[in-house]
């Protein structure tokens, strides 16, 4: 398996399990927000996925028969100031991977896509056939690329499973991995900086029409996201058709409950202020995963928002610099 991106977050816990359930995992990765340790010891090849040659290179050398696809930026806010970086990074780099993909006739991929591509919800939960209206230039790259791949299917036999995160948390329960972004802009991890003495936590609108008045949003483990593409790829080499599925919990939870879970579980008060509303945040998102339960058979097993909370806290209490090569909140 070529991992992209497996240096991340969430591609270094899913190439973990990739390798747990005895798939060999080699990490493409240009470490531009990854971690070297974070391929724990697993081969990691240092290359851009803008580089079609080196992506080419990286499928040969490796024997892949197929890629995860992690690799790409995340920052909302940065995308709408920076489109050209993000177009080039997260659509023109992956239509370079895909190219590298036909080229070596590599024809199984999971695609790391996002809830942002729905938009302003109409109606929750979300299904998959909610219509999709990005909001701001990070989902409509993902979108982008969700549309381009049945045209690569039909051309160059590329099946895909496309992967639609809500919001990742929590960490690696045997304490191996966890998040460590710089800047951080996740709520747990910057609720245990503000619990620590650290910069107080911005909660982005108190007057939502939401039981509490903060946003709601669905926390999935990221090993229940691992887990799920897992199974994705079981679908590509059992010759299952090319899908889109949600992977969330079903189960939202507010900002407020976020910091309440936070407190519980570090025993420490979270330093919280009240900022305005972000332009472009919805007050509501939270998944349906029938369709990835029945056709998958996903179920996640950390889906508690305190057993989320609990992981990602040992990791941060053991590891207060994150990997080691920047500080992690
Ligand atoms: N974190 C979330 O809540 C979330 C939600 C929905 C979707 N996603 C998607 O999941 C994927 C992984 O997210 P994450 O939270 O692990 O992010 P991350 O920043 O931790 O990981 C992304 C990895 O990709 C690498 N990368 C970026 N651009 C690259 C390039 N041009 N060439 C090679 N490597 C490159 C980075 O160095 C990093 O290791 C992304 O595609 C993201 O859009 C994340």
């Amino acid at each position: 398996m070529l991992v992209t991106g497996g240096a991340g977050y969430i591609g270094s816990h899913a190439a973990k399990a990739l390798r747990q359930a005895g798939y060999r995992t080699v990490v493409y990765d240009n470490l531009s927000a990854g971690h070297r340790a974070a391929a724990l010891g697993a081969p990691l090849i240092e290359g851009d996925i803008r580089d079609v040659d080196a992506v080419r290179r990286a499928l040969r050398d490796s024997g892949a028969t197929a890629v995860m696809h992690f690799a790409a930026w995340l920052i909302v806010s940065d995308s709408v100031s920076d489109p050209i970086g993000y177009y080039r990074n997260n659509v023109a780099g992956t239509l370079g991977t895909l190219e590298a993909m036909a080229a070596e006739k590599v024809s199984r991929l999971v695609f790391s896509s996002t809830c942002a591509v729905y938009g302003e919800p109409t109606e929750t939960p979300l299904r998959e056939t909610h219509p999709t209206a990005p909001i701001n230039a990070y989902g409509q790259t993902k979108l982008a690329i969700e549309q381009a791949l049945p045209h690569y299917e039909r051309a160059y036999g590329i099946r895909s499973v496309r992967l639609r995160y809500f919001n990742a948390a929590g960490a690696d329960p045997e304490g191996e991995l966890g998040e460590d972004h710089a800047p951080e802009i996740h709520v747990i991890p910057r609720a245990f900086e503000a619990a620590r003495g650290g910069r107080p936590l911005d909660v982005f609108g108190e007057d939502y029409p939401t039981p509490d008045g903060t946003c709601l949003r669905d926390y999935i483990h990221v090993s229940d996201l691992a887990a799920a593409h897992v199974l994705a790829l079981g679908r590509l080499e059992r010759d299952g058709a090319s899908a889109t599925y949600n992977v969330g919990t079903e189960r939202p939870s507010s900002v407020r409950q976020v910091i309440e879970a936070v407190e519980r579980v570090t025993g420490y008060r979270v330093d919280w202020r009240p900022a305005p509303r972000r332009a472009g945040d919805p007050a509501v998102l939270y998944a349906s995963a029938e369709r990835i339960r029945a056709d998958l058979g996903w179920v996640p097993q950390r889906a508690e928002l305190d057993t989320i909370v609990a992981d990602a806290w040992r990791w941060h209490s053991a590891r207060p610099m994150g990997y080691g090569d920047r500080r992690v909140v």
